[in-house]
């Protein structure tokens, strides 16, 4: 009797998995079951690669949800589409092989920057469709080459965002409000790296051609992608378009204001990601951008009133450069015309003077005795 009891509880400790979860030897999955809490994995007699918690309702990941001990092989934690309000800075501190996290779709308005500072495997970081707004979250992060936070309310990004992550090879940022990055931002990165920007808020402006110029020529965009400014209410410019491109480049360059860029020798497929996941994440993100009507953003861009008022203002710029370069060469036409008339004016006068001079010297001969 005794040794039935026994086997029977060996036998459940080797199951051990969290009750509202399936559990094979390398997964734990508890996907879309209701749950408010992380469960508690303290039972798990295996050591799991993958933990799903997707689809859930779990408001806060607290530091002690991921400290159990069967924890060391974990590579990948899905905790998006959960709800998730809030992450504590150390959760998952102790997750040494974790290589991909996946918290997107979910109501997170901020997160700490050393979420993954200690872990040195990490590759890819979803964050997509938070409630981000105003800068950029940082992260800091020696080996992260994906950082995905598409589709939130970004509207800027500070200069020092990319210095956090020195291998970073691939940023996900389309589908946000950036007005403007600026190109300091992207100085002192040597790898090969992209950048998705589609669907944000550029103005059609020199600095905005004069942004994309630069990551063009460096292949950090895809060219291909539906890159456009906005310059009156009801138009939307497509960047890449060669016309286009060719006649802000035109008007823009007129006052210089686009210096001569120097593109490195990298070419965009140098870029090697180590996680295949990563790569269709970013293929999906890729066809994501099809569904998207062009007629919602420039409804989005309508409403947005900031973006008018500057389109005036770039408007009237540009308009200025324009004329700036006739204005100048009329006054220079007309000072020249003027210079020329005043010296024949004189020259004439002179000589008149001096056939006068002669003139009455003659006389003078003649009438001395
Ligand atoms: C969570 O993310 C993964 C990877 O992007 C995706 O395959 C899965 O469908 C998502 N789960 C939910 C419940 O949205
Ligand atoms: C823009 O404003 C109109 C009405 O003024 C509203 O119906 C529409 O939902 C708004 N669109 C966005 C994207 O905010
Ligand atoms: C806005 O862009 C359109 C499309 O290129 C162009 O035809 C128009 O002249 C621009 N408007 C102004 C005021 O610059």
């Amino acid at each position: 009797m005794k040794f039935i009891i026994l086997l029977g509880s060996l036998l459940s400790l080797a199951e051990a998995c969290p009750s509202s979860c399936e559990c094979t030897s390398s997964t734990v999955s508890c996907i879309q079951k209701n749950l408010q809490h992380i469960p508690n994995f303290n039972s798990i007699q295996l050591n799991p690669m993958i933990i799903d918690l997707s689809g859930n309702k779990i408001n806060s990941i607290t530091d002690e949800d991921f400290t159990f001990d069967r924890n060391i092989a974990i590579a990948e934690i899905y905790l998006n589409n959960s709800e998730v309000l809030d992450i504590d800075g150390e959760a998952f501190v102790e997750l040494e092989n974790l290589q991909e996290l996946y918290l997107g779709e979910n109501l997170l308005h901020d997160i700490p920057q050393n979420i993954i500072e200690d872990l040195p495997n990490m590759i890819l970081l979803e964050l997509s469709s938070n409630l981000f707004s105003g800068d950029l979250p940082l992260i800091k992060s020696k080996s992260l080459e994906v950082l995905a936070l598409a589709n939130c309310k970004i509207s800027s990004v500070p200069e020092h965002a990319l210095k956090l992550t020195p291998n970073l090879k691939m940023l996900l940022l389309q589908r946000n409000n950036i007005k403007y990055i600026s190109q300091s931002t992207f100085t002192g990165i040597t790898r090969s790296f992209a950048l998705k920007l589609f669907y944000n808020k550029f103005e059609c402006s020199c600095k905005t051609f004069q942004l994309f110029d630069f990551l063009g020529e460096h292949e950090y965009v895809d060219k291909s992608d539906p890159y456009r400014c906005s310059n009156t209410t009801d138009t939307d410019v497509d960047i890449f378009d060669k016309k286009i491109a060719l006649s802000f480049h035109n008007i823009c360059t007129r006052s210089n204001r686009i210096p001569k860029i120097q593109a490195t020798s990298l070419k965009s497929n140098d870029l090697t990601l180590r996680s295949e996941k990563s790569y269709s994440l970013i293929q999906e993100n890729k066809v994501e951008q099809h569904d998207e009507g062009v007629s919602s953003k420039k409804e989005a861009l309508q409403n947005n009133s900031d973006i008018v008022e500057i389109s005036k203002k770039t408007t009237y710029i540009i308009t200025l450069d324009k004329n700036f370069f006739e204005v100048v060469v009329i006054c220079c036409v007309f000072f020249l015309g003027l210079f020329a008339g005043f010296s024949l004016n004189r020259f004439v006068t002179t000589y008149r003077y001096i056939k006068f001079k002669r003139c009455s010297e003659n006389q003078m001969k003649l009438y001395t005795p």
